[in-house]
């Protein structure tokens, strides 16, 4: 008899993501662990609200609400997140040993897939290391936003043969990454592929992908970065909030060729 934890990924903004591992994996849970945060929260809970009342089946689980803490930025960037981990793994274990019975469920919704840019598993790593509590975890993967992205482009992820690079706005404004073409950036507080300057760079820019908010754009970098830009800011104004993620393709020679913030 032992606590379990599933972690759960569940698309990247459309309930349709939901895969049937996913479904299951939820029906099997006696509790879900739900984080109160950010300004997408209603959206986020209206989401969550939509996939529990669209696939399960039986009794709701008990839902168990927490307040996300706020990560400090105040120096190391590195610290500051580890110590935002254990922040929330010490939660996690006060809620498990408070409110979890010792032969029960929990579920953690996570949005898109666990493993892309997503520290569910760290956290949940941490409680373990902590060993105060016992339980066994596992992994259900999601769509990413970055499989929703190309969907909606109708595009494949990489070029024949060549690599992609997933990084984020701040590394890609800090210079184009060595050794690649194909550049996926998520988490880009800064529109950074305006400091990308090819013009023949190609985007494929998607914003709220796979909700009824998506917006995609792509086209030649150098003519549509003001629009992406635009388009940005005043859909950031309408809702409250924004997520967008892109692919930057460069020509093979160009790339090879460049450095810095080329
Ligand atoms: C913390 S990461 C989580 C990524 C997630 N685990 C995944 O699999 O896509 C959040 C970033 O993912 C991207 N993202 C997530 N959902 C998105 C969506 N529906 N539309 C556009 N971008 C999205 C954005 O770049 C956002 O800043």
């Amino acid at each position: 008899m032992t606590r379990r934890i599933r972690i759960i990924g569940i698309g990247a903004g459309n309930p349709g993501h939901m895969t049937v591992q996913a479904i299951d994996a939820l029906n099997a849970c006696d509790v879900l662990f739900i984080p109160l945060k950010g300004e997408e929260k209603a959206f986020l809970a209206d989401l969550r609200r939509a996939i529990c009342d669209r696939f399960i089946r039986g009794a709701s689980p008990r839902l168990l609400e927490f307040a996300v803490p706020k990560r400090r930025d105040d120096g190391d960037y590195g610290a500051g997140v580890t110590d935002w981990h254990r922040a929330i793994a010490a939660i996690y274990e006060d809620m498990l040993l408070g409110e979890v019975g010792a032969d029960e469920t929990v579920g953690l919704l996570v949005w898109g897939d666990p493993m892309l840019y997503d520290s569910t598993i760290r956290i949940v790593e941490h409680v373990r290391d902590r060993g105060r509590v016992a339980f066994d975890y596992d992994v259900i993967p999601g769509i990413t936003s970055l499989q929703a992205l190309c969907a909606s482009h109708r595009i494949p992820l990489n070029r024949i043969g060549l690599p992609v690079e997933i990084t984020t706005g701040r590394r890609l404004s800090e210079g184009w990454p060595p050794g690649t073409h194909d550049v996926a950036v998520m988490l880009d507080g800064v529109q950074a592929f305006e400091t990308v300057n090819d013009p023949d760079a190609i985007i494929h820019w998607g914003a709220y992908l796979g909700t009824p908010m998506e917006i995609t754009l792509s086209g030649p970098l150098s003519d549509i970065a003001g629009t992406i830009s635009e388009t940005r800011k005043a859909a950031r104004a309408e809702h409250g909030w924004v997520m967008d993620t892109y692919l930057i393709r460069r020509p093979v020679e160009a790339a090879e060729g460049a450095e810095g913030g080329a």
